[in-house]
């Protein structure tokens, strides 16, 4: 029986994205291994959002090179691929196959064809989604893709080239995949894009769907305890969204919109048209909606022209808004994107300590929130045991880790009382 191996880098997308591989591969007969060194065809799932992500990749594949059989085939997917092309194959000259994000369903005619080299980064859309195998069996969070690509043209971000112009899936397709997801195991359904709350489909009969839709049919779905979304666009939180944490208690209270800075001048140089004022009239009305909702955001700090000031800004916002559970990166200047041509580019060790001075007050405000849950009841999704078994660990309502002891009957959503907390995890009893 032939052998995968899959690695994946990046975005929740890339793990959808990995799973629809592994499955098609299955479906081709083969079966998966996590030893590079007994693999027929090895696969790197790959993400270009930062320099480094790329580098790795490249440093990987030199290393598959030396470990793997003589016979097997090697190559990559996703945006990697797509930022580099037939590059790839000039790096890694003995390179098999290298496909881009929406051409991925096309790895098996490499295996029809191992003496060719395949390479297809085409922006083809939503095809994937028709001609990929359905899971047979669902994990308990059910990542949904509901679009692909991005419109918003962040002048950082090279996901828009590597992904392509934002489509939209069908909305009866997204209801069946989750659905499908439901029935065959998920308890969790979580929706994915670039741009997630700004899904918009219109069908045959003219009628258009929101993501406030899909969270509503979803609701409805018996199996489903606990619904999510990712990535948020700050301007495209509409009334009807916000409204659903009003009157959906399955919609968890707890939302990713990345505000990236909080100085004016460098939110209107990176392409993000929002004022601090609008963002903040946005939580003031998420919370209206639902009072204990929670905010997380993305940072990037070092961004071409970025000043002390602007800086100082982007902490300010912190301490306002009060985040858990965020993510702050040095500004990465990408190919295709228009940032890496802008002049007064931030020196590298001006980037590092901005970095690390926003990281440890993003640290501090996650230990703030997660003492403030001390003595309470938090509802917390089981996601299984530690490495050492000894321990549970279970996801709260707000994403964050909760561990406990390790029981016989072990709920799936389960009422946890909080005992201890620390900056990264929390500590609890099971009480039903
Ligand atoms: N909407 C997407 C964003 C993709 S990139 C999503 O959340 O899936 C994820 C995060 O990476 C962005 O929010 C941004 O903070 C960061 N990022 C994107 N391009 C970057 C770059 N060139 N340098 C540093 N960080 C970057
Ligand atoms: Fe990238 Fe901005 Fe879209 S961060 S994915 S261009 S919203």
């Amino acid at each position: 029986m032939q052998k995968f191996f899959i690695q994946t880098f990046g975005c929740q997308m890339n793990v959808y994205d990995g799973w629809r591989i592994a499955t098609m591969l299955e479906h081709h007969g083969m079966v998966r291994t996590d030893d590079i060194s007994d693999a027929d065809i090895i696969i790197l799932n790959t993400c270009a959002v930062r320099a480094k992500a790329t580098d790795k990749v490249f440093s990987a594949l030199g290393r598959i090179r030396r470990a793997k059989k003589p016979s097997a085939l090697f190559g990559i997917v996703g945006c990697v691929a797509r930022e580099s092309g037939a590059d790839a194959f000039r790096r890694i000259p003995d390179l098999n196959f290298v496909l881009g994000p929406q051409s991925y369903h096309k790895l098996p005619e490499i295996l029809k064809n191992p003496d060719t080299k395949l390479l297809n980064i085409d922006l083809g859309g939503l095809e994937k989604f028709d001609e990929l195998p359905q899971m047979e069996r669902s994990p308990r969070v059910a990542y949904i893709p509901i679009q692909e690509g991005c419109n918003h043209c962040c002048t950082y971000c090279i996901v828009p080239y590597t992904r392509g112009r934002e489509i939209s899936r069908a909305y009866d397709d997204v209801i069946r995949d989750t659905i499908h997801a439901a029935k065959t195991g998920a308890i969790e359904i979580c929706f994915l894009g670039q741009n997630v709350n700004g899904y918009k489909y219109t069908d045959d009969k003219g009628h258009t769907y929101r993501l406030s839709d899909l969270i509503r049919e979803t609701a409805k779905i018996p199996e489903i305890m606990r619904i999510r979304f990712t990535s948020s666009y700050p301007t495209e939180m509409t009334d009807d969204l916000i409204k659903m944490f009003a009157i959906e208690p399955k919609l968890l209270p707890f939302l990713n919109m990345p505000i990236q800075s909080g100085s004016k001048n460098i939110l209107t140089k990176m392409n993000r048209p929002y004022t601090l004022e609008l963002y903040c009239d946005i939580i003031n009305k998420l919370k209206t909606a639902r009072p204990e909702i929670q905010i997380s955001s993305d940072f990037i700090v070092g961004f071409p022209g970025e000043t002390d000031e602007d800086f100082a800004e982007t902490m300010r916002i912190a301490q306002k808004i009060k985040y858990i559970n965020s993510y702050s990166f040095k500004y990465s200047p990408r190919p295709h994107t228009g940032a890496a041509l802008m002049p007064n580019q931030v020196p590298e060790n001006i980037k590092a300590a901005r970095l690390a001075e926003l990281d440890s007050y993003l640290n501090e405000l996650q230990r703030d929130f997660n003492e403030s849950c001390i003595d309470k009841t938090l509802s917390c999704l089981l996601e299984g045991p530690d490495k050492t078994g000894k321990h549970l660990i279970y996801r709260t309502q707000f994403m964050q880790q909760c561990i406990v002891e390790n029981a016989e009957s072990a709920p799936e959503l389960a009422n946890i009382l909080i005992t201890a907390a620390n900056k990264a995890s929390l500590r609890g009893k099971i009480i039903s």
